[in-house]
């Protein structure tokens, strides 16, 4: 009886550990490949916002515009692709972008949490997705957020760039209320992913592009010095239509972004008005073009942007316009 009792005993331990105990993976396996081809030509769309409501054939008739235009190798859409959306919906927005051709993956953004699903459903469903889609989260690991991981662009066996996908979180309710950031343990996991790229790539630190959703509390400060002309922060592109929503708190990501020196350029969505992009301190910040009419838009921001990479690692920028009178 007393061993029946120890196994038993054992049982319910081993249970409760597995059910609260997170995993710690290796840089590695967050690690996803694809090819890389000479003037590789990646198209961010964001703050698609899709709900129940909405009629995706329309929407899909006005993406095709920019998708068509852009004739992408890969689709990054930076967050924020619903609202009040069933799985469905979901559904229907994921089989959209898989028909297209081209490569796709997502990170989140705030609004990803406003639906008649979970944040952990949607992971779980790209997860499995396969076909075109290029995505992986550990739902199991020590690492807050949902679209954590890295995709390396390839030339043979050797890693040409490398492409960050971060989620940027939600809402904040703890010490402020407001729009969440980038956590302590995220920033660790990419200065090690730097960090284990570099020794495979033979010590040379690989350049990288980063994509996520709300912007850092930087974009204020950028902005302001490309406004005065501070040589710290030039304008590259477009314009400022409202407002920036940082998040209040700075985890100060950046400052880990600039000493690891891989990443070139940082690519967002969130504020739906702003389209500029400003080389601040050495590193492109740039707002997405926002890619429906959805919640709140301006006629004359609306598409997506291709982002060309090329083959000494320097971007050049294709920004794609269009109105919804197109595909009446
Ligand atoms: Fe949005």
């Amino acid at each position: 009886m007393f061993k029946t009792g120890l196994l038993l005993f054992s049982s319910i331990f081993a249970v409760a550990l597995s059910s609260c105990g997170k995993v710690t993976h290796k840089p590695g396996e967050y690690i996803l490949d694809l090819d890389y081809k000479s003037d590789y030509r990646i198209l961010q769309l964001t703050d698609i916002h899709f709900g129940d409501k909405d009629d995706l054939e329309k929407h899909f008739k006005f993406m095709d515009l920019t998708i068509d235009e852009s004739k992408p190798d890969l689709i990054v859409v930076t967050g924020d692709l619903f609202t009040f959306a069933s799985k469905t919906t979901a559904k229907r927005l994921f089989s959209y972008l898989d028909s297209k051709g081209a490569k796709w993956t997502v990170c989140f953004g705030n609004h990803d949490e406003q639906t008649y699903f979970s944040v952990d459903w949607l992971t779980s469903y790209l997860n499995k997705y396969g076909s075109n889609c290029v995505f992986k989260d550990f739902q199991d690991d020590d690492m807050q957020g949902n679209s954590n991981f890295a995709i390396n662009l390839k030339k043979g066996d050797d890693i040409f760039e490398q492409l960050f996908i971060m989620d940027s979180n939600r809402y904040n309710y703890g010490d402020y209320q407001g729009y969440d950031y980038f956590k302590e343990e995220q920033i660790k996991w990419y200065s090690d992913v730097v960090d284990y790229t570099t020794e495979q790539n033979a010590g040379e630190v690989v350049p990288s592009l980063m994509f996520y959703h709300i912007p850092l509390p930087e974009i204020d400060d950028a902005w302001d010095k490309a406004q005065a002309g501070d040589p710290e922060a030039v304008l590259v592109y477009g314009e400022k239509g409202e407002a920036a929503c940082p998040p209040t708190y700075n985890s100060l990501f950046f400052k880990t972004i600039l000493e690891k020196q891989s990443t070139t350029g940082m690519y967002f969505g969130h504020d739906h008005l702003n389209n500029f992009i400003v080389n601040y301190k050495g590193i492109d910040f740039a707002y997405g073009i926002k890619s429906t009419d959805r919640i709140y838009f301006s006629e004359k921001m609306m598409g997506g942007r291709t982002i060309v990479l090329h083959d000494d690692h320097s971007v050049s920028y294709e920004h794609h316009y269009h109105t919804y009178e197109e595909v009446k």
